[in-house]
């Protein structure tokens, strides 16, 4: 499936849509905030700092975009209950969800499986797999009261393909491939589509983590990609379900 090359956000394409973002403090989750604020939508900013999420809340207002709302939540130690309140949350002001995003993600540690850290493999597994599994389990009463609404899961290139050293993070989007699979087929019947996207290579701090030798300067900036998430969040994007996307 083809994405289109440098969408152009349009004015009021998302208005009235309301969407969750996690890690959107930072990064590609705040270049995708900014980018569907600007396509009108109401823009939930989930993140576990409440600073960080503060000033990136200002990056959006001061570009005039659509007012977002900060979520503060730290999704390593979250609990059922905290997942409930949020989806209370969620319904008391909107009585609906029209988008989930998952974007956010840890990278773990680069080392091969039998030298793994065992806290680092549990800790990336509960932020990259299992926190994405419940966030989704506790917001599908949301979604479906949307008459149009969309999950997408930040994936890999390592959660298509294994390549050594890339350990818990490559498992837990390999995780997520299967999840998102599983789904769609669930959600086939429903107004909600679910798919992964492969983001390629962005010039974030998880990337140059992963390759502190890299002259970032070579890389796009994650705001170069965003607009393609817009795409997907729109009507154009209606019938795309159970893919595996990449925008590179
Ligand atoms: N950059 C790339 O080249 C690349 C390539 C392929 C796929 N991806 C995928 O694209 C997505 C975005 O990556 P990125 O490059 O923007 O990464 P990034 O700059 O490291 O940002 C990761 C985001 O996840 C948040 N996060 C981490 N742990 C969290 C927790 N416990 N609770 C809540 N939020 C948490 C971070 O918040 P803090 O600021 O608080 O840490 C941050 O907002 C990820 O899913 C990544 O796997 C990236």
């Amino acid at each position: 499936m083809k994405l289109p090359k440098n969408y152009k956000v349009k004015q009021n394409e998302l208005n009235s849509k309301v969407i969750l973002v996690t890690g959107a403090n930072k990064g590609f989750g705040l270049a995708i905030s900014m980018d569907l604020a600007k396509a009108g939508a109401t823009v939930i900013m989930l993140g576990r700092d409440l600073s960080s999420l503060e000033y990136a809340y200002d990056a959006v207002v001061d570009a005039g975009y659509k007012e977002p709302i900060l979520y503060p939540l730290d999704l390593e130690g979250a609990s059922p209950e905290n997942y409930q309140e949020l989806q209370d949350n969620i319904i008391e002001k909107f009585n609906r969800l029209d988008g989930l995003i998952h974007n956010a993600a840890i990278l773990g540690t680069q080392m091969p499986i039998d030298q793994y850290d065992i806290k680092l493999w549990y800790s990336t597994l509960q932020i990259n797999l299992s926190a994405p599994f419940m966030l989704t389990q506790f917001l599908i009463p949301a979604l479906k009261k949307s008459d149009d609404a969309r999950i997408l899961f930040l994936s890999s290139s390592v959660g298509r393909k294994a390549r050594a050293y890339w350990g818990a993070y490559s498992v837990s989007k390999f995780g997520l491939e299967g999840l998102a699979m599983t789904l769609s087929e669930e959600l086939e019947k429903t107004k909600i589509k679910v798919n992964t996207i492969n983001p390629g290579k962005m010039r974030t701090e998880m990337r140059r983590t992963a390759y502190p030798a890299e002259d970032a300067s070579t890389l796009p900036k994650p705001e170069e990609k965003s607009s393609v998430i817009v795409y997907l969040l729109s009507k154009e994007a209606e019938r795309i379900n159970g893919e595996q996307l990449s925008i590179d």
